[in-house]
């Protein structure tokens, strides 16, 4: 029998498919709930219906108490490794439920309630994780903002969620320096119109804030002083976090999450495609400021009774290429996740993984990929180096969870490097045509979902359901646009080519392309620009930025794009990577005035500009070469 045949993965999807609320009213009894459910699902309600209406729960209370009451307080939940800070620590399940019922207590000491936001600005340190989990426990709404992002974003984010609360750590760290948060805190508080009643900072030793009066208190005494609070029961179609990620122009989309679809959803695909049960150690590193950190990190793991890790470093540099292969042999590791970079990385410093290899990786089974498309020398190369099963799997913040997967828990299917996995149960995936209409296999397309999306996926935006249904339902009636290309093979294997849209994916990290071309827009010299994505080693794709000058500008190229540089890293955070801009006499365009982004990457990637024949100027084209070429 082949790989293949084993695998339970098509009657699963079968089963799915004949009755897909029979399948997940069944998925959902591995959730604890204070109160059933409705109806499994009810189609009238928001832009494509809610899962689970009716029924009542509180998804900490899923994460923490329910194990320990099931009398696994003493396993450890969640270890937190961090080669930044020379320190590691463990908290078992009864250790992490008490320090989040006293944070709980500290928030609502401060006034937070049922609804209201908590806007979490925090590195890797465990006390991000227990905030998260104390905002849920509440039936607060959390809104985690990653620590590489500059002032105007943390900003955009708080002006726009109104948090009653912002918990804050005073720093963070990344190789060589220390990122001081409280400035940036400060500077956003400036920018923002939107003022919260009160911050909690946790005092970092290494770089402490100075804590304003009024306004700060100090999160470990307010921890301390507080009365543990209980988890309050909130309704399945409750927002349990909002995480802004890009979209294509410079405002964030608050992507919402509800807590009774997430907490199933979650909970289902720890078993079904990471193959992970109670007691195991499972790893992703990422960061909770993502959704992977979110969903992978937090929420998943605990919600299924793992022992989570947070890391606090990087592949390569803390202190070495080996660093992953000493984590997972410390803790026990049995699946890692993370993007394919951290494999390229590794791969360019320690070409044979000789160091990561270094360490026991006898409790090691599968490395997981995501954030990214990977690259088939580096699926092979990891699949090589490791002896393990390489599985990449496709998702976005949006849907919090799996689109395409190898299923581990159900038996793999042959390895195709390049290729996302299948669809999981609960996505009925198409590639599309510019009219809507379903491809066959082996054509590429739009890339997307037939409604409804599944438990789990965001119901909507914050604050903007006009806004989602715009975003994502309208081009294609009855479906979800994912905004990838790609196609599905006879095998119905998924390949997932690249974004259709103005995305771009740095080192794993969602970046708009729009708004980096807002900011150089915004320099008093630049008349127009184009921000695209170029190829990159390390990184998958990084931007490159094109400026034309305002007529009359004589001031030296070479000073405005390093002012360029420095101005996006300020508006947006060196998380940008934005390192180069470089100055041409025009863009290309068509003849109704489209700037031609696809030309001007193609020849930034080394290929052929091919551009449409509706090219104003072709000769614009020859500007860009010649630029390109003092790269
Ligand atoms: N806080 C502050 N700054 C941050 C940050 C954070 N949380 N995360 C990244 N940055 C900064 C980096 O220090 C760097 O600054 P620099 O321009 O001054 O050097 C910049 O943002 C770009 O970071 P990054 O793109 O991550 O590049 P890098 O060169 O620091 O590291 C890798 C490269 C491959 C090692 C790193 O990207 C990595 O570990 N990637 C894993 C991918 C990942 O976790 N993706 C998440 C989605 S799954
Ligand atoms: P994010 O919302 O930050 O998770 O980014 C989502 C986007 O990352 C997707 O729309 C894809 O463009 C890309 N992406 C994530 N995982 C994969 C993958 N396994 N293969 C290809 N692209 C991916």
């Amino acid at each position: 029998m082949t790989r293949e045949q084993q695998s339970r993965y098509e009657s699963v999807y079968r089963a799915w498919q004949r009755d897909p609320e029979a399948w997940w009213a069944e998925a959902a009894s591995g959730i604890s709930w204070r109160k059933g459910w409705d109806r499994v699902f009810d189609p009238a309600i928001g832009p494509y219906g809610v899962w689970f209406p009716g029924a009542a729960l509180n998804t900490c209370e899923n994460c923490l108490d329910r194990h320990v009451a099931a009398g696994r307080g003493g396993q450890t939940a969640l270890i937190w490794d961090s080669p930044l800070a020379g320190r590691s620590e463990r908290f078992t399940y009864a250790e992490l439920t008490a320090r989040t019922a006293q944070v709980a207590g500290a928030l609502k000491a401060l006034g937070v309630g049922r609804g209201d936001r908590v806007v979490i600005y925090m590195p890797m340190v465990p006390e991000a994780a227990i905030t998260m989990l104390a905002s849920a426990r509440l039936g607060a709404i959390h809104s985690v903002v990653f620590g590489g992002f500059a002032a105007a974003e943390l900003a955009a984010r708080i002006s726009d969620a109104k948090p009653r609360v912002i918990v804050a750590a005073s720093c963070g760290l990344e190789p060589g320096r220390i990122v001081a948060y409280q400035p940036i805190l400060d500077a956003a508080l400036a920018l923002s119109p939107h003022q919260p009643e009160a911050c909690l900072i946790l005092q970092r030793e290494i770089a402490p804030a100075t804590l304003k009066p009024g306004r700060d208190h100090d999160f470990l005494t307010a921890e301390a002083a507080a009365h543990p609070a209980d988890p309050v029961p909130v309704l399945a179609t409750d927002p349990l976090y909002i995480l802004y990620t890009s979209g294509t122009t410079g405002r964030p989309k608050g992507v919402v999450r509800d807590h009774g679809g997430h907490a199933v959803a979650l909970h289902t695909s720890m078993g079904m495609i990471y193959g992970a049960k109670a007691g195991d150690v499972t790893w992703t590193a990422s960061d909770v400021g993502w959704v992977v950190g979110h969903s992978y990190i937090v929420y998943a793991p605990l919600l299924a009774g793992c022992t989570t890790i947070m890391y606090e470093g990087k592949p390569v540099g803390t202190p070495d290429a080996g660093a992953f292969g000493r984590v997972i042999a410390a803790h026990g590791v049995k699946t890692l996740f993370t993007a394919p970079t951290a494999m390229r990385a590794i791969k360019q410093q320690d070409p044979e993984a000789k160091l990561f290899t270094a360490h026991d990786l006898s409790r090691f089974e599968a490395l997981f990929l995501a954030g990214e498309r990977c690259d088939p020398p580096t699926a092979e190369w990891a699949a090589e180096k490791l002896a393990r099963p390489v599985i990449d799997h496709w998702w976005q913040t949006e849907t919090g969870w799996p689109i395409t997967a190898g299923f581990r828990g159900l038996g793999l299917f042959p390895f195709k490097p390049g290729s996302g996995g299948r669809p999981a149960p609960g996505y009925d995936l198409q590639a599309l045509d510019d009219n809507g209409a379903v491809l066959a296999p082996g054509t590429n397309g739009s890339l997307a979902i037939r409604l409804p999306l599944p438990p789990g996926a965001a119901p909507t935006l914050w604050h903007d359901e006009a806004g989602f249904r715009a975003a994502y339902l309208q081009d294609f009636p009855g479906w979800y646009r994912t905004g990838d290309a790609g196609m599905i093979d006879a095998d119905g294997d998924v390949w997932v080519m690249g974004r259709t849209d103005d995305i771009i994916n740095t080192a794993g990290h969602r970046l708009s392309t729009g708004a980096m071309e807002e900011v150089l827009a915004s320099h008093p010299d630049v008349a127009e620009c184009a921000v695209v994505g170029a190829q990159d080693a390390l990184k998958g794709q990084v931007p490159l930025g094109l400026v034309v000058l305002k007529a009359g500008v004589d001031r030296a190229p070479d000073d405005i794009c390093a002012e360029l540089v420095q101005l996006v890293r300020q508006r947006i955070g060196a998380v940008a990577s934005f390192k180069q801009a470089l100055v041409v006499p025009r863009l290309p365009k068509t003849r109704s005035g489209k700037i031609l982004r696809a030309a001007i990457r193609r020849l930034a990637d080394g290929e052929p500009a091919n551009p449409p024949p509706t090219i104003e100027d072709p000769a614009a084209l020859d500007d860009i070469s010649r630029a390109l070429g003092t790269r």
